[in-house]
C-alpha cells in the first residue's frame, strides 16, 4: 500500500507528543458525555476515525463498547496499541485511510471523531464514507474547532505564512456543521460546544500566558463551570446558564454534533 504523504506529517506529530500527557488529560469528556447521555454504549460496535491517541476510545471500551480505532499514521497506531495494553482495554487498531475504510457497509452502531474533519477539503465525502459503514439508525458524533475564535485567526495567519503544521485546516460555525451533517442524510440530535479560552494556549510569552490562565480560571468560576476539559487547564467548558444558550456555541473553541443515520 502506498503511503499518503500527510500520514508522515501526523507520524511526526505523534512522535513529538509521545508521553506528553496523561490518559485523563487526553479524554474529551464533554464529547463523551454527549454520546453516553443519549446512547447506552455497552455492547455497541464503535469506530473512531482518525483516532490519534485513542483516549476517548479507551474510555468507550471501558464502558463496554467493542471499539475499533482507525488512523493512517503508523506512529498513532503504535501508540494506541501500547496504550491499550497499558490500560488493559481492548482496542481493535486498524492502520487505514478514512477516505476508503476497510469495513463492510453497516458495520458500526457508532462512528465518531474529534479534531479530524477539519483536515479535509471535502468533508462531505468523508462523512459519506462514514454513512456507509454505519448501520441504519446508527450514531455519528463529530467534534471540530469552532470558527469564531482566536485559534482560527492564528491558524489562518500560519497557513498564509506556510507554517501551519498540517499545511491546511478549516473550521466550522455550529450552523455550518449542522447543515453539512444534515446534507449527508443524518438527523442532528444534539449540538454542543466546549472550551472557552483554549485559544489562548497559543500565547507564547509565559508571563502573559500565566496571566490569561488566571483570568480564565476566574471567568470559569464566575460561570459556575466545573471540571477539566481537554488537555489543558485553560480550556474550560462554558456551563451554567450561559452554557445552556444557543449563542454560546458561537463563542466556544470547539463545537460538535451528535446525529443519527436516517
Ligand atoms: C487531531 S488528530 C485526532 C486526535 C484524536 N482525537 C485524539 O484525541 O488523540 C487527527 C488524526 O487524524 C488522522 N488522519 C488524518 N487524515 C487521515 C486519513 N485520511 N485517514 C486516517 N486517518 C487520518 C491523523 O493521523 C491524526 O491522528
Amino acid at each position: 500500500m502506498s503511503r499518503d504523504p500527510q500520514s508522515d506529517t501526523w507520524d511526526k506529530v505523534w512522535e513529538s507528543r509521545k508521553g506528553d500527557s496523561t490518559e485523563m488529560a487526553m479524554l474529551h469528556d464533554r464529547m463523551m458525555a454527549v454520546l453516553t447521555d443519549v446512547v447506552d454504549v455497552k455492547g455497541k460496535a464503535a469506530l473512531e476515525v482518525g483516532a490519534g491517541r485513542g483516549a476517548d476510545s479507551a474510555h468507550l471500551s471501558r464502558l463496554g463498547a467493542t471499539v475499533t480505532v482507525l488512523d493512517f499514521s503508523s506512529e498513532s497506531c503504535k501508540q494506541m496499541r501500547k496504550t491499550a495494553e497499558q490500560l488493559g482495554v481492548d482496542l481493535n487498531v486498524v492502520e487505514g485511510d478514512a477516505t476508503a475504510m476497510p469495513f463492510p457497509a453497516g458495520s458500526f452502531d457508532i462512528v465518531f471523531h474529534q479534531g479530524f474533519l477539519e483536515h479535509f477539503e471535502d468533508p462531505a465525502a468523508i462523512l459519506s464514507e462514514q454513512y456507509r459503514v454505519l448501520r441504519p439508525g446508527g450514531y455519528l458524533l463529530i467534534d471540530v474547532p469552532q470558527k469564531y475564535t482566536l485559534y482560527t485567526l492564528r491558524k489562518k495567519i500560519a497557513i498564509m505564512r506556510k507554517t501551519w503544521f498540517g499545511g491546511w485546516e478549516t473550521q466550522f460555525s455550529i450552523g455550518q456543521l449542522e447543515k453539512l451533517v444534515s446534507s449527508c442524510n443524518f438527523k442532528v440530535i444534539r449540538s454542543y460546544g466546549w472550551g472557552f479560552t483554549g485559544s489562548f494556549v497559543f500565547l507564547r510569552r509565559p508571563g502573559i500566558r500565566r496571566m490569561w490562565i488566571r483570568v480564565a480560571q476566574g471567568l470559569r468560576s464566575v460561570r459556575g463551570a466545573g471540571g477539566r476539559s481537554e488537555a489543558t487547564d485553560e480550556a474550560a467548558p462554558i456551563t451554567g446558564t450561559m452554557g445552556q444558550k444557543r449563542y454560546a456555541l458561537w463563542l466556544v473553541d470547539n463545537v460538535g454534533v451528535l446525529a443519527q443515520k436516517k
